[in-house]
């Protein structure tokens, strides 16, 4: 009797299972598809477990090692074949799948705003998986918790705002100084600026956020680059759900080791500065980020206390998001403007002006029109950040949609930064004279078209960190240098976290 309960309770078991699995894998994936079918949004058809990564990831290797001619800027077919390809076959919204995912993905202004803008607090940020995780923990970028984010947010906003800014614009200046010396051996030469652009992004967010220096953040930074790169090659792969839990791939292994070893070294640099308050050395924890968040690890005000991992998530967060993207955006204003002589005169014609050779000031950097038509125009050709997403919790409306429970929301900005009809048929132009009147007008009154830094509640918290990053360093070169692309340079941009250059960025300086 017993033995039979036993099989009867397995044979259960192994049905209900194996009932799930047929729901997950099969059933809820063409119900999905059929619902969004019936309100007129197509896509690829699902395919079993994979969904359409095979495809999506077939197409990126097509086109993602192959240089663009002519210094060509219409990118947006090679750094996303698929949003290019699908929304050519299916319309400016449709549905793929990662792995059984469903994911809307809109281009669509109307509809971006209203998931952006978020005003029922219907659309959150999806809870990061597997790589992403590790990468950003539930840091400010990804969490989707309204107190944390809300308590977070607060926090970035005052250490990146005003004042505090200002008071960042010296450190930011000798950090330029102190790549312009690098620079001094290597006149009329060619070199390779953007890594020399990483290190003064890694040196800026170091100084300027945690209080001390490249060289002491270097590991933290080489193992949050090391995991994004695990990140980026895992994308594609789809792995059979539950699968991680029994049996761990070696980048799998890697990434757990990096991410221990990633929460070990901020843990240390958290003790230092305890021991230096302990030792009398320093009066508090600081007024600089890293000291701030400290403070709110240690506070007893609930409302603003943090604990060790948020502290951890968050520095990871502000490591990566304070360094790649704004790396990548210089390293664009370089190439554009080296591949335009007329605008590298306008813009230093400008500098001059404002500054003539002195040093760039907080003052100054907000009379930087040219320059700033010169970033946005930038910003639109080459955003850095080419991806957001936003989840469907429970079923709701979108525009005239009704949109399932369980799917995401693929944000397709790119395409919109590269679309003739907003912008006009010479869409891949660099022509920041777009901006001249500002965005609004750039926009024909609909802003959401340009989003290099997000919308909504949750736009970009470094914002003006960074333009004022790039304003100063860019300014301090053309005080300078006169540049222009090397003959060695080959022009791939390629995604990895953010758009870069793959093969680096070639130029040649002249002093004036
Ligand atoms: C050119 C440089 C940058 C670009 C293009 C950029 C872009 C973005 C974008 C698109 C988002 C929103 C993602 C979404 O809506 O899902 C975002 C969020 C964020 N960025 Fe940036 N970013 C840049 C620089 C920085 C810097 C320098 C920092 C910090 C020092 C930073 C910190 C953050 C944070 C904390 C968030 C999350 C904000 C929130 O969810 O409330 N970013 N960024």
């Amino acid at each position: 009797m017993q033995v039979l309960i036993i099989l009867i309770s397995l044979f259960l078991f192994l049905f209900l299972s194996l009932a799930r699995l047929w729901y997950k894998l099969w059933w809820n994936p063409l119900r999905i598809q059929r619902i969004m079918n019936e309100q007129g949004i197509r896509g690829p058809p699902y395919k079993f477990v994979h969904g359409n990564t095979k495809e999506s990831f077939k197409m990126s290797m097509q086109v993602r090692d192959t240089p663009m001619s002519n210094l060509c800027h219409d990118i947006f077919p090679k750094i996303q074949p698929e949003i290019h390809a699908w929304t050519k076959a299916y319309g400016r919204n449709y549905l793929s799948w990662h792995g059984t995912q469903a994911q809307l993905v809109i281009t669509e202004p109307e509809l971006i705003k209203e998931v952006l803008v978020n005003r029922e607090k219907t659309y959150p940020k999806p809870p990061p998986q597997d790589f992403v995780k590790q990468l950003l923990g539930d840091g400010l970028v990804t969490t989707n918790n309204e107190d944390k984010w809300a308590k977070q947010r607060r926090l970035a906003n005052y250490i990146f705002h005003g004042e505090s800014l200002k008071n960042m614009v010296p450190v930011m200046v000798e950090t330029v100084h102190e790549m312009l010396a690098r620079w001094k051996h290597q006149e009329g030469k060619e070199i390779e600026v953007f890594e020399d652009f990483k290190i003064f992004t890694c040196e800026v967010i170091s100084k300027t956020a945690f209080g001390s220096s490249y060289v002491e953040g270097r590991s933290i930074f080489q193992m949050l680059t090391d995991l994004g790169m695990l990140l980026t090659r895992n994308v594609p792969h789809v792995r059979f759900p539950g699968l991680s839990k029994l049996w761990k791939t070696a980048d799998e292994i890697e990434a757990e080791k990096l991410e221990k070893s990633i929460f070990d070294a901020i843990l240390g640099m958290i003790k230092k500065r305890e021991e230096k308050v302990k030792a009398g050395e320093a009066a508090d924890f600081g007024n600089d980020f890293l000291g701030q968040l400290v403070k709110a690890s240690r506070g007893t005000d609930d409302s603003k206390k943090i604990t060790i991992e948020d502290l951890v998530d968050e520095c990871k967060t502000f490591y990566l998001a304070g360094q790649e993207t704004t790396n990548s955006l210089i390293a664009w204003v370089v190439f554009l403007l080296a591949t335009h002589p007329d605008w590298q005169e306008e813009a230093r014609k400008e500098v001059l002006h404002v500054f003539r050779n002195n040093d760039p000031d907080a003052e100054g950097i907000t009379r930087l029109k040219t320059l700033s038509m010169i970033i946005n125009e930038t910003l639109r050709l080459y955003p850095p950040v080419i991806g957001m997403s936003r989840q469907v919790d429970r079923q709701l409306r979108l525009g005239k949609l009704v949109l399932p429970a369980g799917i995401k929301i693929g944000i397709g900005n790119l395409k919109l930064h590269h679309d003739p009809e907003i912008w006009g048929e010479d869409v891949h132009l660099f022509k920041p004279e777009r901006f001249a009147e500002g965005i609004a007008k750039a926009t024909n009154n609909n802003p959401v078209v340009f989003t290099p830094f997000s919308f909504g509640p949750r736009i970009c918290a470094g914002m003006n960190f960074a333009t004022h990053e790039v304003k100063i360093i860019i300014s301090m070169i053309l005080q300078r240098y006169a540049f222009k692309l090397s003959p060695a340079y080959v022009h791939c941009p390629v995604p990895v976290l953010t758009i870069r250059p793959k093969l680096g960025l070639q130029v040649i300086i002249q002093p004036l």
